[in-house]
């Protein structure tokens, strides 16, 4: 078996010594539940949360309470999708550019109370188009397609949404720019935003949920954790936020290798030059068709006459790990007119010789 070559970063973030030995320190040495202990340790691991939130809120431009941790983007959406007003009155915004888990839970939650979606017109280039943004009352922003990947004007496609009606509820899913640009909540001016943390080198089961006006909303989920007291007569009173949105125990283990993920990450984002050389040379191989443009943060493209999953297979027996397929993203392969892609993503570790060694794999399989 030859080396691996891992080109799936989009999918999964490679973990840096740091987040795993903050990961292992922590259950070897520091293990004990928060928010519910009074001992040294338990102190210890709220601290731990503390410090984490508080380096997530400086992250991404905003406050500690409005930063609540979830189970992933997924989830987020999810917990957002049920946590909005929904009406037969209300007009929901989506695009062709969303991942399955940004659009559908608000698409069942809206068509559930029989409310409306609307897909907003995308540019030639398959970008928002920001001077067509039709009148909403929840609009779904993807910042970067996991198929195209590129960044999205978020700050002024939010300010056309509130030209329209500035009461409109904007949702952004930060799963995939996250790794490659700055996100400032504040500039952008949504009300949400969800990213998953095992994107950007943290572990798997842990999101960040950006909640602009917290106590504008209430809870969904129920649980320890979130209610300050319960009365005589069974009222709740909540926490505040973040604690009410977070019943349950926290993914501890996964929170406490976060601080390292995102120190690495903003010391060393992933070198785009490597994906604008990969660009260069597969736009000369005949069968091959490049599907993303030359300045985007991943490669997509296709193979005449083989299928996806075949080139997949092939490519895969060699030791390189890209994703096939339709990337939980139809919208955008139906506009594309494919079933299926192929996509390579990297991260801060990848290098030339990397991509050197992918594209003479890649020469071997389309021959
Ligand atoms: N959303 C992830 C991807 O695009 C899993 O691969």
């Amino acid at each position: 078996m030859n080396k691996i070559i891992y080109l799936d970063a989009a999918a999964t973030y490679q973990k840096s010594d740091a987040v795993v030995n903050a990961q292992v320190d922590f259950l070897l040495n520091k293990y004990a539940n928060a928010g519910r202990g009074i001992c040294a340790r338990a102190i210890a691991t709220d601290d731990m949360i503390a410090r984490t939130r508080a380096r997530v809120a400086a992250f991404i431009n905003a406050r500690a309470d409005q930063i609540v941790f979830t189970a992933g983007t997924t989830a987020a959406m999810n917990m957002v999708a049920n946590m909005i007003p929904v009406s037969a009155t209300t007009k929901l915004l989506v695009s062709d550019l969303d991942h399955h888990s940004a659009r559908l839970p608000f698409e069942m939650q809206v068509k559930k109370k029989a409310g409306r979606v609307f897909v907003c017109n995308l540019t030639d280039d398959f970008n928002i188009d920001v001077d067509s943004i039709p009148v909403a009352d929840v609009f779904v922003i993807t910042a970067m397609s996991n198929v195209l990947g590129v960044p999205q004007d978020v700050e002024r496609i939010i300010e056309a949404a509130r030209q329209k009606n500035p009461n409109v509820l904007t949702i952004v899913d930060a799963a995939q720019f996250v790794v490659h640009e700055k996100i400032d909540v504040t500039k952008w001016n949504c009300d949400f935003m969800a990213f998953s943390v095992h994107k950007i080198g943290g572990d798997t089961g842990l999101g960040v949920l950006y909640v602009k006006n917290p106590e504008r909303f209430a809870p969904v989920n129920f649980g320890g954790g979130m209610v300050l007291k319960i009365q005589d007569n069974d009222d709740l009173i909540l926490n505040n936020s973040p604690e009410k949105f977070e019943a349950g125990t926290l993914p501890l283990t996964q929170i406490s290798g976060l601080i390292p993920a995102i120190d690495n990450l903003e010391k060393n984002r992933p070198d785009l030059n490597l994906i604008k050389y990969l660009y260069d040379e597969l736009i000369k191989i005949k069968k091959v068709r490049v599907l993303s443009n030359r300045n985007a943060a991943l490669l997509t493209f296709v193979v005449d006459g083989m299928h996806v999953l075949d080139f997949g297979t092939l490519i895969g027996a060699r030791g390189v790990c890209l994703r096939v397929g339709n990337m939980c993203a139809t919208w955008i392969h139906r506009r594309l007119g494919v079933d299926g892609t192929i996509r390579v993503s990297i991260g801060a570790y990848n290098t030339i010789d990397d991509i050197k060694s992918f594209i003479s794999y890649l020469k071997d399989v389309v021959k």
